[in-house]
Order: structure tokens, then sequence, then C-alpha cells
């Protein structure tokens, strides 16, 4: 297998590898530490089915069943459609995976079904670079802080992101919020490394504070997040997989492909709680 990098700050392209046939757990180790290396890790040219795509992210470890998605047939797969008349679209802020649960999904698999021709790519920040660049005054001061993370800017009633989406949070009078205080600085389970923890989509204040206090440090540190030395962008083909460590990295879907059918296949892969 050969790996590529495709930027100065994460992300590599894997070649030699077809993800739908049996693995060896030398491959399968293999690709795992790509991941810890590159933060997201990409293939081309792959062709397999749902089964085959669980199968795979089976191991890696168990899968993640989403919480606010409204469940297709199979609730472990999501299928992120963008229909050419859809005003919004799945993962349009950077964010990192479901991170108001208390155990936030290590990865995520994406595999694209019907990709455009050009635009709908995704961008992923490195946040261990975004961690290492702070100054040692605000390293410090970050210590031991912990962020909200909640899902009422993604789900429930009257947020309105599914208004005008083929793939639908669930937005019915019986959606609860779920939110779970988490560090502002994370360590990676499997690195050591130090990564930033916050995110647009889910992170709504600090431990502590009222938001109205939080907001500006945590804008702040939600922008630097993605500055554009910390970032990689996927052009995606059909049959193009894109793999990320979801406790080091952001993501953002470009919302770019207008009047173009987009379907994304994605399978999550469980977590632990961060620390
Ligand atoms: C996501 O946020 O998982 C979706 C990314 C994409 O559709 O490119």
């Amino acid at each position: 297998m050969d790996i590529t990098p495709v930027a100065g700050a994460l992300g590599a392209e894997i070649s030699g590898i077809d993800l739908g046939a049996p693995l060896s757990d030398a491959v399968i180790a293999d690709i795992r530490s790509a991941l810890l290396e590159f933060g997201v890790v990409f293939f081309h040219d792959q062709d397999f089915d749902a089964s085959a795509h669980k199968s795979l992210a089976r191991r890696f470890g168990e899968i993640f069943v989403h919480p606010f998605f409204v469940p297709g047939d199979d609730p472990e797969i999501v299928n992120i459609i963008r229909e050419p008349t859809d005003t919004s679209i799945v993962g349009q802020d950077w964010h990192a995976d479901t991170q108001m649960v208390p155990q936030p999904p290590m990865g995520a698999i994406l595999y694209g079904v019907d990709v455009p021709a050009y635009g709908g790519d995704t961008l992923f920040a490195n946040q261990y670079l975004a961690y290492e660049a702070l100054s040692d005054g605000m390293k410090r001061m970050l210590d031991g802080l912990r962020a909200v993370n909640s899902d009422r800017l993604v789900a429930g009633p009257g947020h309105g992101r599914s208004d005008n989406r083929a793939t639908k949070a669930r937005q019915d009078a019986d959606w609860r919020e779920t939110y779970n205080l988490h560090p502002v600085v994370r360590t990676h389970p499997e690195t050591g490394r130090k990564a930033l923890f916050v995110n647009h989509s889910y992170s709504v204040g600090l431990e502590n504070m009222s938001e109205d206090e939080s907001r500006p440090l945590l804008a702040w540190l939600m922008d630097w997040g993605h500055r554009p030395e910390f970032t990689c962008r996927f052009r995606w083909r059909p049959g193009s997989v894109a793999f990320w460590d979801n406790r080091c990295t952001k993501h953002l879907a470009i919302d770019d492909s207008h009047r173009v059918r987009r379907v994304m296949r994605r399978v999550q892969i469980a977590g632990d709680t961060p620390s």
C-alpha cells in the first residue's frame, strides 16, 4: 500500500488497497497507523456495498448509531443526500461528529456513492496543530476548561436546518436535547497528543459561564481551529472514501454543488470519553 500526503497539515491518500475485499490484520493496522499519523486518509476507486462498509468499520471498533438523524432502513448507516433542490446540507458548518454525546465517535468512514463532477468537496482541519500553534498563555488558560456541547443547533423542533434538506435530523416534539461537558483541549487516547475540541455545530458555551460570556473566546477558538494552514481539501470521485479521526480533526462539507445530486454513505465508529 502506498501513502501520499495531500497537504502539509493533514490528510494522506492511500492506494493499492481494495477496501471491499477481506483485509488482513496487518493491513488494518497499517490503515490505523496512517489514520493516527495523518488525521484523515483517503482512497479512490473503491466499490463496496453497505454490508461491506459496515464490516470494514467494525475492523476499527464498534459501530456508532447516530442519535438524531431520522433513521433509514438500517440505523447503522447514514445516507447523506443532497437533492438538486436542497438549500442546505448536512455538515455545512465546521464540526467534529456528534460531539454532544458522552462518548463521541472515534471516526467515520464516508463513501462517495454519487458525487458531482465538480463541487461538493470536503474540508478537514487538524486540531493538534490548532492547539500546538496557540501561545503558552492561551494554552494555560484553556487547561482544565470544559465546553458545553449540545445538539440543539442541529436537531429538534425549530432549528430549521432540515426544512430544505433531503437528509433530516429529528424535529419531532419528543426529541430531547443531548448535552455534555467535554474538555476544550482533549488528549488523544492513542497518540497522547493534545487537540482543540470545540466546534461550531455543537459547542454552545463554557463551563460555569453564561453563553454570552463564553461566546468571544469560544468563537475565536472555533474560527482559529480552521485557519487555512491547519486544513486540507478532498475532491470526491464516485467510489472515493474519506476515513477521519474524529478525535483530532474537524470537517466541513462545502455547500457549492447546487442543482446536482450528491449521495454519500457514512458509517461511524464508537469512541471513548474525552479527557
Ligand atoms: C459530514 O459532515 O459527515 C458530511 C461530510 C460530507 O458530506 O462531505
